[in-house]
């Protein structure tokens, strides 16, 4: 059966998803019986499109990679912004992926509230919505029985919320830990392999896996924002990334790295949300772990999370090499689960 589609955003993730979509559509159809058709994308500088007929991927990428706008797929709608573009596009589910505030989690939650109140499900890989508004997205997306999911807000497309939704079932979460932010796990790799701090940083912003002003990663806000996103879908929290406890790696030398790997052990910056007595508290700071920790065999750009349960004592997820494949994969399969009716 066809389902129709609509791209908030069309930069690294969205086309990714395109092209995975390209890709996939095929098996998706022979073996659960979907076939997905993108019939809107809308951008902030790169115009937007809808075509209730299906837009040509292809064509779409083709326009976007030559620096031309999307305008020319448009079959007349003409529509003026994002808001009027959520509204009007003939989509059941709208996959979000614009820009992340990691101060107010704007304009992106606006934008998943329009979406669930027309009548559109959401996929989401923007940790904003999550972080910032997830009760009162996920009340609105249940009142309209529609799906809200956002699986690749933490660990790209590793299945963790999915895990969490459909594998964790009645079981009490007491602990998350975890290594959540890869460039400042690379980091810390290359200070045990004897490189400088100001060089580790500046091969990460070669590698385009750091910003020109890295502090989101090293002063640890991006870990800060995921650490909320688990402590509240997780543990039914109401946190807020300024209400965690915050210590970047920017401290860290090449003798303390050295130090710790004297004493067998790995200095990871860990993100931490425990709940005790009905209060939960998170932290992001730098710790010594023993090489028997799971979280200490993670190298490079290697993520991981373990979480402590009433029954389970330790699941852990760790995640190979990411990329926006694996961040679009983890869009694709929201996609799937909403119209599946798994929310
Ligand atoms: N990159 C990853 O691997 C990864 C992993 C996990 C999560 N994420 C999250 O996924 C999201 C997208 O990441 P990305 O790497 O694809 O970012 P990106 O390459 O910067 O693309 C962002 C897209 O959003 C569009 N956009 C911004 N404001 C908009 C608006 N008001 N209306 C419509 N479109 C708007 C931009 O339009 P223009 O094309 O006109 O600039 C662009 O197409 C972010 O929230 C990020 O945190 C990314």
């Amino acid at each position: 059966m066809e389902h129709t589609i609509a791209l908030l955003g069309f930069g690294n993730v969205l086309r990714a998803f395109a092209e995975l979509l390209e890709q996939k559509n095929p098996t998706l159809e022979q073996r659960y019986g979907y076939r997905l058709k993108v019939v809107g994308i809308s951008t902030n500088s790169h115009g937007r499109a809808i075509d209730p007929a299906g837009i040509k991927l292809s064509q779409a990428l083709e326009l976007v990679r030559s620096g031309e706008g999307l305008d020319s797929l448009d079959a007349g709608w003409n529509i003026q912004s994002t808001p009027e573009f959520i509204q009007a596009v003939p989509a059941e589910v709208i996959l979000e992926a614009t820009w992340l505030d990691p101060t107010s989690g704007q304009p992106a939650i606006d934008f998943v509230r329009t979406a669930l109140e027309t009548g559109k499900h959401v996929v989401t890989a923007n940790k904003g919505p999550v972080a910032f508004a997830y009760q009162s997205l996920r009340d609105l997306a249940r009142q309209k029985d529609l799906g809200f999911l956002f699986e690749s807000t933490v660990m790209d497309g590793m299945p963790l919320h999915s895990l969490a939704r459909e594998g964790l079932l009645g079981l009490e979460i007491s602990r998350i830990r975890g290594i959540l932010n890869s460039t400042t796990n690379a980091i810390l790799t290359r200070l045990e392999e004897g490189i400088a701090f100001e060089k580790a940083v500046a091969e990460m912003q070669e590698a385009g896996l750091a910003e020109a002003d890295p502090s989101n990663d090293v002063d640890g806000w991006d870990s800060a924002v995921k650490i909320v996103v688990l402590a509240n879908v997780f543990m039914g929290g109401d946190l807020r990334p300024s209400d965690v406890h915050r210590e970047g790696i920017r401290d860290i030398t090449l003798q303390d790295a050295k130090s710790a790997l004297t004493n067998g052990e790995r200095i990871k910056l860990v993100c931490e949300a425990t709940q005790e007595g009905g209060h939960i508290h998170a932290q992001v700071r730098p710790l010594r772990l023993p090489l028997s920790d799971p979280l200490a065999n993670t190298n490079y750009t290697v993520c991981a999370v373990s979480i402590d349960t009433d029954v389970l004592p330790q699941v852990s997820l760790i995640e190979g090499p990411s990329s926006p494949t694996t961040t679009a994969y983890g869009m694709l399969v929201d996609t799937l689960n909403v119209l599946r009716g798994r929310r």
